[in-house]
C-alpha cells in the first residue's frame, strides 16, 4: 500500500515556483503602475486578481500539495496577492484623486462673468382671470366642470332647446366638423358642459364651467373666432331668480370690488326662461358718470357694462337631461372672458390678447 506523497516537491508545479510567482507579481505591479485611468485599472484588476489570473490559478494548485509543502507555497502566493491588492488600492486612490482634480479644472465656473439674463415669463392674463373666477366659485362651495371642445351637435344645440332649423342656431355661427352630417362641431359656447353634468350627476348641482369656444366670427377689436367663456349652473329644489341675482352680485363683488352689483335686462336664450342680459355696475365710476359726474371711459358714461347672459334653466332642458322640472329648478349664466378682461383691464383691442406678446402678458398678467 502506498503512503502519503510526503516527498512531493512543490517546485515541480511550475506556477508555484518562486520565479513564476515573482514574475506574476512583477507583471501585475508593472501593469498597475502603467494604468492611466480608472477604466484601465479595472481591466488590470481583473487580469491580475480575477478567477483566471496567474496567481488565482496558482492558488488552486496549493490544495493538491502535500501538507509540508502547502505552508511555503501558500505564504509565497499569499504575499504576492497581498502586494498586488495593496498596489491596486494605492493606484485606485491616485487615479481617483487625479480624476476629481481634473473635474474641478474642466467644470470651473467663472463667477466673475456677466450673468445671462433672458426675458422673464408671465402667465397670460386670461389664465389668471380664469383661475380667479374658478377660485371665487370654489370658495362658495361650487365645483369646476369641463367638457370637450369638439362637441356633439345634440349637446351643443338640441339638448339646449335648439332643435335643427331653430332660428337661434344662426346666432352662434358654427364650425361644423366634416363630413357633413357627422353630428359633430366645435362647441359654440360652454353650455353643453351643463348638459353633460346634468346627465352625469343627480341634483343638487352647483358648477362653474370655464372653457374655450369657437364661432365663425371675423376677428376685430371685440370679436375673436376662438375665445373663452365661463358658465355657471345651479340646479336644486326651490331655486329662483332671487338666487340668480344674489349669486351674480356675489360674483361681481368678488371680481370687481365690494358693493359692485348687477342689473338684469329681459332678453332671450332658448335654454333659459325667463332670460336676461346681465349688466355690471361700472366698477370705476360706480354709476356716477351716468348721473352727470366725471366722464368715465370704462362704461362710456352709461354707468353699466354689458357682461353676459343669464336665466332660469328652461324646463325642457331639465327634462332632456332627466331632471324633473316639477321637483327641481335651476339658474345659469355665462360670460365672455376676453370681454371681461377688456373692460376690467382697459384692453382696447382683443387682437392684443391673442398675439402672444410677452409685454402684454407681463403688463396685465403676473410674473411667474
Ligand atoms: C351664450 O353663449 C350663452 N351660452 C350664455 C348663457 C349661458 C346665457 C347661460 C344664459 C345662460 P352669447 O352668445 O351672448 O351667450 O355669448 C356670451 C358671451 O360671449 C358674450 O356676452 C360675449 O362676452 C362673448 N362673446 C360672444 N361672441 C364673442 C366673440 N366672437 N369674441 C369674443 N367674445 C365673444
Amino acid at each position: 500500500m502506498s503512503g502519503p506523497n510526503t516527498n512531493y516537491d512543490p517546485v515541480e508545479v511550475a506556477v508555484l515556483r518562486p520565479e513564476a510567482v515573482q514574475a506574476a507579481l512583477s507583471a501585475a505591479i508593472n501593469d498597475i503602475a502603467a494604468a492611466s485611468s480608472l477604466e484601465d485599472l479595472k481591466s488590470v484588476r481583473i487580469a491580475h486578481t480575477g478567477d483566471r489570473s496567474p496567481l488565482a490559478l496558482a492558488n488552486r494548485e496549493i490544495a493538491a500539495l502535500p501538507p509540508a509543502a502547502k505552508a511555503d507555497a501558500g505564504k509565497r502566493v499569499g504575499q504576492a496577492r497581498a502586494s498586488i491588492a495593496d498596489a491596486l488600492h494605492v493606484r485606485q486612490q491616485e487615479l481617483t484623486d487625479a480624476r476629481d482634480a481634473q473635474i474641478l479644472v474642466d467644470e470651473v465656473v467663472d463667477v466673475t462673468l456677466p450673468a445671462q439674463t433672458g426675458p422673464r415669463g408671465a402667465r397670460h392674463p386670461l389664465s389668471l382671470l380664469n383661475d380667479r373666477v374658478a377660485d371665487i366659485f370654489v370658495a362658495m362651495g361650487w365645483s369646476v366642470a369641463e367638457g370637450p371642445e369638439a362637441e356633439l351637435e345634440w349637446l351643443n344645440f338640441d339638448a339646449l332647446n335648439m332643435p335643427a332649423a331653430h332660428p337661434a342656431r344662426t346666432m352662434q355661427d358654427t364650425f361644423f366638423i366634416a363630413p357633413e352630417g357627422s353630428g359633430a362641431l366645435l362647441r359654440t359656447h360652454t353650455s353643453p358642459i351643463q348638459i353633460r353634468e346634468m346627465l352625469r350627476r343627480e341634483p343638487p348641482l352647483y358648477i362653474v364651467c370655464p372653457g374655450r369656444v369657437f364661432r365663425t366670427d371675423e376677428i376685430d377689436a371685440t370679436h375673436l373666432p376662438v375665445f373663452h367663456q365661463v358658465e355657471a349652473l345651479a340646479v336644486d329644489r326651490g331655486l329662483s331668480m332671487a338666487h340668480l341675482k344674489g349669486t351674480l352680485n356675489a360674483f361681481a363683488s368678488a371680481m370687481f370690488g365690494e358693493g359692485i352689483t348687477t342689473r338684469l335686462r329681459p332678453s332671450y336664450f332658448p335654454f333659459t326662461e325667463p332670460s336676461a342680459e346681465v349688466d355690471l355696475q361700472c366698477f370705476v365710476c360706480r354709476g356716477a358718470s351716468a348721473a352727470g359726474g366725471e366722464p368715465c371711459r370704462t362704461c362710456r358714461n352709461e354707468g353699466w357694462i354689458e357682461w353676459g347672459g343669464a336665466g332660469m334653466v328652461h324646463p325642457r332642458v331639465l327634462q332632456s337631461c332627466g331632471v324633473d322640472p316639477d321637483v327641481y329648478t335651476g339658474f345659469a349664466f355665462g360670460m365672455g372672458l376676453e370681454r371681461t378682461l377688456m373692460f376690467r383691464s382697459d384692453v382696447r383691442d382683443l387682437r392684443d390678447v391673442i398675439e402672444g406678446d410677452l409685454r402684454f402678458s407681463a403688463f396685465f398678467g403676473g410674473e411667474i
